[in-house]
């Protein structure tokens, strides 16, 4: 049986009209805090330092890739006529594929693809407009319970107790899931330990600790309820080399030690070529391309002898490049 199996799966947004208070404000030019309406922006990451009125302007100025539903986007703050106008964003666009049992599948696509939706969908956090998800044989809409029991996700923005340390937000949610205290402990310091974390950090308030290293607390409480299926939304975004190896290094050893199916999204070419079984390109909603990193590079032929890169390939797919992802990191 697979472990995922997604059939012409269809998710839209509507973007809702501005609430009456944000136009007042828009209207005598004041910029208003973000309230972090699309699910990205949980609001539960203490380094903020983005500045949240960039944020609304950047949401609305962002041309959304829903072919024929809307005309060109309009992002300037005083724009009146279009502001309550309803726009739509197609973000999953029938996309279909199936990860069988123990693979590690990656979703690689630029910002805005799809591949958060496609994850929370999985997840049972959203519900598809049409199509189906089966999470090893369950149906994500019918048997909710069934698939949370048997999935675990790590969002880029996991949510804390700031103020508590790693080992305490850990046996919390170790105990959410039924688990016995003394022997959480243990793998939390196993665990932590592996990931680099160092003893003292572990006992340390979240809120002292680096993007990275909370990162690496919310891997570390993931793996901790033994997930059949892992679900990891840009696991190394923003991480520091070495960090990005030590997750990725977990990982693999997740799979290697017990079997768990690894499905996650990135933006990394190099990790997703050498991190995953397979890898489905994700663009505007769309799977463009969907094999194993070295199928997808023979898609276009060798230059000078060397065999392309799946930038290169991506290039070709959708005429695009994808970010660099230097360039998002938040360190
Ligand atoms: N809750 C939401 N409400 C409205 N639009 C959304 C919401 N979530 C995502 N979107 C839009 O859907 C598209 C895909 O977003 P997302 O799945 O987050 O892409 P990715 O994770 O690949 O960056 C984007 O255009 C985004 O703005
Ligand atoms: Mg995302």
């Amino acid at each position: 049986m697979s472990a995922v199996v997604v059939q012409d799966v269809y998710k839209k947004f509507g973007k809702p009209g501005d609430p009456f208070w944000k136009k007042v404000l828009r209207l005598n030019g004041i910029e208003a805090a973000s309230n972090g309406h699309n699910g990205n922006n949980n609001g539960h990451n203490n380094n903020g330092h983005s500045s949240n009125g960039k944020e609304i302007l950047g949401e609305t100025a962002v041309p959304t890739q829903a072919e024929g539903l809307n005309g060109p986007v309009n992002g300037k703050p005083h724009a009146k006529a279009k502001e309550t106008e309803k726009k739509m964003v197609v973000a999953v666009n029938h996309v279909s594929f199936t990860v069988e049992k123990g693979e590690i599948f990656g979703v690689l696509g630029p910002n805005g693809g799809g591949k958060s939706t496609l994850i929370r969908l999985i997840s049972t956090l959203l519900l598809p407009d049409s199509g189906k998800i089966y999470v090893f044989g369950y149906d994500v809409e019918k048997s909710v319970m069934k698939v949370q029991q048997i999935i675990n996700r790590v969002s880029v923005e996991a949510s804390f107790f700031k103020k508590l340390s790693p080992m305490e937000n850990l046996l919390y949610g170790a105990r959410l899931y039924g688990q016995d205290g003394r022997q959480t402990r243990r793998q939390v310091v196993e665990i932590l330990t592996r990931l680099g974390l160092e003893k003292r950090a572990i006992y340390s308030p979240m809120e002292e600790m680096s993007r990275g290293m909370q990162q690496k607390v919310a891997i570390a409480r993931a793996l901790l309820t033994r997930p059949e299926l892992l679900l990891l939304d840009e696991p190394t975004t923003g991480l520091d080399p070495r960090s990005k190896r030590e997750v990725q290094a977990v990982v693999q050893e997740m799979r290697a030690q017990h079997g768990t199916t690894i499905l996650l999204t990135t933006h990394d070419m190099n990790e997703a070529d050498m991190l995953c079984d397979r890898i489905a390109i994700m663009d505007s909603g769309r799977v463009v391309a969907l094999d194993t990193p070295a199928a997808l590079k023979r898609l276009i032929p060798p230059k000078d002898g060397k065999e392309a890169t799946l930038e290169e390939v991506f290039l070709e797919l959708t005429g695009k490049k994808l970010v660099d992802p230097e360039e998002e990191s938040e360190e």
